[in-house]
């Protein structure tokens, strides 16, 4: 018989329907493994997850740390490791801050509130489609301060770019991946030398004033982009789960309307069934993790989802607790790659559950979700929902 780690392949029918009990088998049985398809270690428990997270000194990001190389494209906040990292990491962090994330949320939870008032009793509506996509781009747009893109050709360019994550599983992915990152380069180009609005593009557009130096202008063009593709996919992937988890936990809805619990709740929704299923590192040096050797050059996944679920950090931890505090959940990582984007993703999440929960209509299943077939990113293709009247 095929051992647990054997049989772990993310993209197995089964595992991407419901990935929980095969990673906890995983977590008490082996949980650091060695992964062929993946080649790399795979780390399981909340504890190492963290560890490798916190300890950029000893696991790199920046493939360059180790030898490798980094298309000029890719070099951003994401790439960079500190000290190299900290000063557009910073410009990010502080421009976000100065943004009215209130303002943000009370549009999206006007537009949610508009296309339910559109679909309600008009039979069943695929969510990532009608909710989840339109959502996310109002969402990032509104902060960046840029005209929304036509969802089609984003979608498109997106899709190839979240695919090309899972390259290391299929590295006929990266091809695409790379055309359509340079299309959303000249896209988020255009943006920096043409949108006049109010919002964190401007903020961080002085850092690409022609006297400034080469290497932070790429570097900040290049973050910008990763914020409005990376946060737009990331988002809608988390609507859609969110959505979910809802729509298959009923009564939720109706107790998120207490303020108190809308808040923890969003957290809790990304902790249960979050998008980003783990991360790449890469070991500078000789290390040991859960009893096992790594050797430097060896790649190291912590799996978010796998950490989030982990008894010893969390109590109940396959059960939904919206009430959860405190809720350290690694869902928008950890360190100093944790997600810039948090607090506007919680921002989305609460608008979109406000939305629905304050609705006259009900929301209720209409049939399976199709799955995305997707590593890194847990989502759906489509998820068809009904708002009955
Ligand atoms: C619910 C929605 C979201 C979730 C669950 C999420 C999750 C994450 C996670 C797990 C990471 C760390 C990945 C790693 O360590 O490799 C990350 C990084 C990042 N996120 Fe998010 N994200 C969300 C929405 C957003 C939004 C809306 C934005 C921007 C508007 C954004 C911008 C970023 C950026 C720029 C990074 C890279 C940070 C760095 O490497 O220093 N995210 N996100």
């Amino acid at each position: 018989m095929q051992s647990v780690t054997d049989r772990y392949d993310p993209l197995d029918a089964e595992i991407l329907h419901d990935p929980y009990p095969v990673l906890a088998e995983l977590r008490e049985r082996e949980p650091v493994f060695w992964h062929v398809g993946m080649d790399s270690w795979v780390l399981t428990r909340y504890a190492d997850s963290v560890r490798v997270l916190r300890d950029h000194e000893t696991f790199a990001r920046d493939p360059r740390r180790t030898g490798g190389g980094v298309p000029e494209p890719s070099l951003s906040v994401q790439t960079l490791d500190p000290p190299q990292q900290n000063a557009v990491r910073s410009l990010f962090m502080t421009a976000l801050r100065a943004q009215d994330l209130t303002g943000v949320e009370d549009r999206a939870r006007f537009l949610v509130g508009e296309r339910l008032d559109r679909l309600a009793g008009g039979g069943p509506f695929d969510v990532m489609a009608e909710i989840a996509v339109p959502l996310s781009v109002a969402v990032v747009t509104d902060l960046l301060g840029v005209e929304p893109p036509s969802y089609g050709e984003f979608a498109a360019m997106s899709d190839a770019i979240m695919r090309s994550m899972d390259g290391g599983l299929n590295p006929a992915l990266v091809e695409p991946g790379r055309v359509a990152r340079q299309r959303l380069s000249d896209l988020v180009d255009s943006w920096f030398e043409a949108s006049a609005r109010p919002g964190l593009l401007a903020r961080v557009r002085q850092a690409t004033a022609p006297d400034s130096d080469v290497s932070t202008r790429l570097y900040v063009k290049n973050t910008a982009r990763v914020m409005f593709q990376g946060g737009y996919s990331t988002m809608a992937a988390a609507i859609g789960n969110a959505v979910h988890t809802l729509l298959t936990h009923l009564g939720t809805l109706d107790r998120m309307r207490d303020g108190a619990l809308l808040a923890t709740g969003v957290d809790e929704l990304v902790r249960f069934d979050g998008p980003v299923q783990g991360t790449t590192r890469t070991a500078v040096r000789s290390c040991r993790i859960g009893g096992v050797d790594i050797a430097p050059e060896q790649k190291v996944v912590p799996l978010f989802a796998a950490a989030n679920h982990d008894p010893s950090a969390f109590t109940r931890a396959d059960e939904l607790m919206l009430e959860r505090t405190p809720n350290r959940h690694l869902g928008y990582g950890w360190g100093p790659h944790s997600c810039i984007g948090t607090t506007v993703a919680q921002a989305g999440l609460r608008a979109l559950v406000a939305a629905l929960s304050n609705h006259p209509a009900r929301l209720a299943a209409a049939g399976d979700g199709v799955r995305r077939r997707t590593a890194t990113m847990r989502a759906f293709d489509t998820l068809p929902a009904a708002l009955l009247l």
